[in-house]
C-alpha cells in the first residue's frame, strides 16, 4: 500500500485514493507509473480536501475565529489535574442541587478523563480559523491575583499558539460583572474598597494588561454584559454588577478611556449577549452606545455574542441589529456564536433532550448557513467584521449542562470527536 494512501483530517480517516487490488498491478509494466498516477491523483484529492477551510471561505468577507479553551493546550498531566478538580466539584453540586418543582430530571454526566496527547480541538483550531480568543484565561479572575500579582500563564499560552499558526488574537475581557477576583472589592478590613481604591486597581489592571499585550490584541471586549436584562439599563449592584455599585454609572465610560490609552492600535468593543434575540436589550444598548459616541468615548465595536438556538432569533432580526448599530457608525463584530438545539423558552423548565439525528443535523446546518449568508451581506456593507465561535467541538462546549445539568447540547461545527457536522459542510461548500 502506498505511503499516501491515508490521510488523517478533521479526525476523520479520509482515504485519499482507493487502494487498488493487487491483480490489476500486473497490468502496468512499471510499478513506478502506478506510484506516479496515484501521488498525482492523491495529490489532487488531498488539494480538494484540504481546501475546506472556514476561514478561507470567508477571507473576503470577515475573519472567522473561535473560543479556545485552555484545556486543549494543557498536557497530560495538567488535564489530570484539571479531572481530579472536577470530579470534586462535580460531587459537591450533586450534593446542593435542588432540581425545580417540574423540572425534567436528567442523569449528570460524570467528568471524563481528557483523551491523552492532543485533543482534536487543537488541530481544528489551529487550520480552521484565523482568529482567537480565550474561553476564559483572559478573564480578570484568571489574571489579577492580587495588588501586584498577575498571572498572564493562560494568555501566554493561546497568544504562543496564535502566533505558531498565523492567527490574530482578541482579548476578552476586561471588565464584567463575572469571574472577577472577589479581593478586587474589598478594602482587606472586610468592607467594601472605596470608589478611589477600586479605580486604582482597574486603571492598573487595564494598563498591565496594556503594556503587555497591546501590540498583538486586534480587538478587545473592554466591558461585557453590562447591559440589564431586567430594565435594559446600566446593569447595577443589585444586578451584580459591584462595579457599578462602587464606581458609578461611568465606570463604562473610564474603562472605555483607558482602554484607549492602553491599546492603542487595537478595536474597543462592547460586548453583550441578546441584543439579536430582545428588542428591549437591543435598545437599551443602542441608547448607551449612541451617548457614549456623543460624549467622545472611545467605542468603535458592538460585540454581538449570539448564544442563539435553533429557532429564534429569525435572520431578519440579526440583520436588523447589525444594520441599527452601524446606523451609529460603529462595527460590529459576532462573538459567542453558536446554535443550542434548545430553545428553552423557561430556563426554569428547560427542554427535554432531543435526539441529534439527521433531520436536526441538516436543520442547523441550513440555520448556520442563512446566517453566514447574512453576515456576508453585511461585511459587503462595511459594518461586520468578524466572526468567532464559541469551541469548536460540541464536547467541549459551555452549552453542555447549560441550563440544563445533564443535558449534552449540540450546538458548534465539529462533533464531539471533531467530525465535521453538515453545518460545517454547508459553511465550507
Ligand atoms: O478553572 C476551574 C478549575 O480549576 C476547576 O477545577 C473546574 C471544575 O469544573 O472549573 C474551572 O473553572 C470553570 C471555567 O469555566 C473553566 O473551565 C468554571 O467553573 C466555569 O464556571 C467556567 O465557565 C465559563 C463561564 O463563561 C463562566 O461564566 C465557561 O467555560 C465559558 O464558556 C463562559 O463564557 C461566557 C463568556 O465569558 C461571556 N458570555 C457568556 C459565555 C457563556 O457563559
Amino acid at each position: 500500500m502506498s505511503p499516501f494512501s491515508h490521510h488523517i483530517y478533521n479526525g476523520k480517516k479520509m482515504a485519499l485514493f482507493t487502494k487498488i487490488p493487487e491483480k490489476s498491478f500486473k497490468n502496468f509494466k512499471n510499478t513506478y507509473s502506478l506510484y506516479f498516477f496515484t501521488i498525482i491523483f492523491g495529490v489532487l484529492r488531498y488539494n480538494l480536501v484540504m481546501s475546506k477551510f472556514l476561514y478561507e471561505n470567508y477571507k473576503d468577507y470577515f475573519r472567522v475565529g473561535a473560543a479556545i479553551s485552555g484545556i486543549i493546550l494543557m498536557n497530560d498531566a495538567e488535564k489530570d489535574e484539571l479531572f481530579q478538580n472536577m470530579k470534586k466539584r462535580m460531587e459537591e453540586f450533586k450534593k446542593n442541587f435542588k432540581p425545580q418543582p417540574g423540572m425534567p430530571v436528567f442523569k449528570f454526566p460524570e467528568p471524563q478523563p481528557f483523551p491523552k496527547g492532543d485533543m482534536p480541538d487543537k488541530k481544528l483550531a489551529a487550520e480552521q480559523f484565523n482568529l482567537v480568543v480565550a474561553e476564559n484565561e483572559c478573564k480578570m479572575g484568571s489574571i489579577y491575583h492580587g495588588p501586584d500579582q498577575f498571572d498572564f500563564s493562560g494568555a501566554d499560552r493561546l497568544l504562543a499558539f496564535a502566533k505558531q499558526n498565523n492567527q490574530a488574537m482578541r482579548w476578552h475581557t476586561l471588565v464584567w460583572h463575572n469571574q472577577s477576583p472577589r479581593w478586587i472589592f474589598e478594602d482587606g478590613n472586610g468592607g467594601k474598597a472605596s470608589k478611589e481604591l477600586l479605580e486604582e486597581r482597574l486603571k492598573k489592571y487595564i494598563f498591565t494588561v496594556g503594556e503587555r499585550y497591546k501590540d498583538d490584541i486586534c480587538s478587545v471586549d473592554v466591558v461585557n454584559e453590562c447591559i440589564s436584562d431586567k430594565n435594559f439599563v446600566l446593569r447595577d449592584g443589585a444586578d451584580r454588577s459591584q462595579w457599578f455599585d462602587i464606581l458609578g454609572p461611568d465606570y463604562v465610560d473610564k474603562a472605555f478611556f483607558w482602554a484607549k490609552e492602553a491599546f492603542p492600535n487595537s478595536s474597543l468593543v462592547i460586548n453583550d449577549y441578546n441584543l439579536e434575540m430582545i428588542e428591549g436589550k437591543r435598545q437599551g444598548m443602542y441608547k448607551l452606545v449612541k451617548g457614549m459616541k456623543e460624549r467622545g468615548v472611545p467605542v468603535d465595536t458592538v460585540g454581538l455574542q449570539m448564544h442563539i438556538n435553533i429557532q429564534n432569533p429569525p435572520v431578519s432580526e440579526i440583520e436588523q441589529t447589525i444594520e441599527l448599530y452601524g446606523s451609529l457608525g460603529l462595527n460590529v463584530i459576532v462573538t459567542e456564536m453558536e446554535v443550542s438545539a434548545y430553545v428553552d423558552k423557561d430556563f426554569e423548565h428547560p427542554d427535554p433532550r432531543r435526539e441529534y439525528d439527521k433531520a436536526f443535523l441538516d436543520e442547523q446546518a441550513e440555520r448556520y448557513a442563512q446566517i453566514f449568508e447574512c453576515f456576508r451581506k453585511e461585511a459587503r456593507a462595511g459594518i461586520l467584521k468578524d466572526v468567532v465561535l464559541w469551541g469548536i467541538t460540541d464536547r467541549m462546549s459551555w452549552k453542555n449542562n447549560f441550563p440544563a445539568p445533564g443535558r449534552g447540547d449540540c450546538p458548534l461545527l465539529f462533533d464531539g470527536d471533531g467530525n465535521p457536522k453538515p453545518a460545517f459542510d454547508r459553511l465550507t461548500k
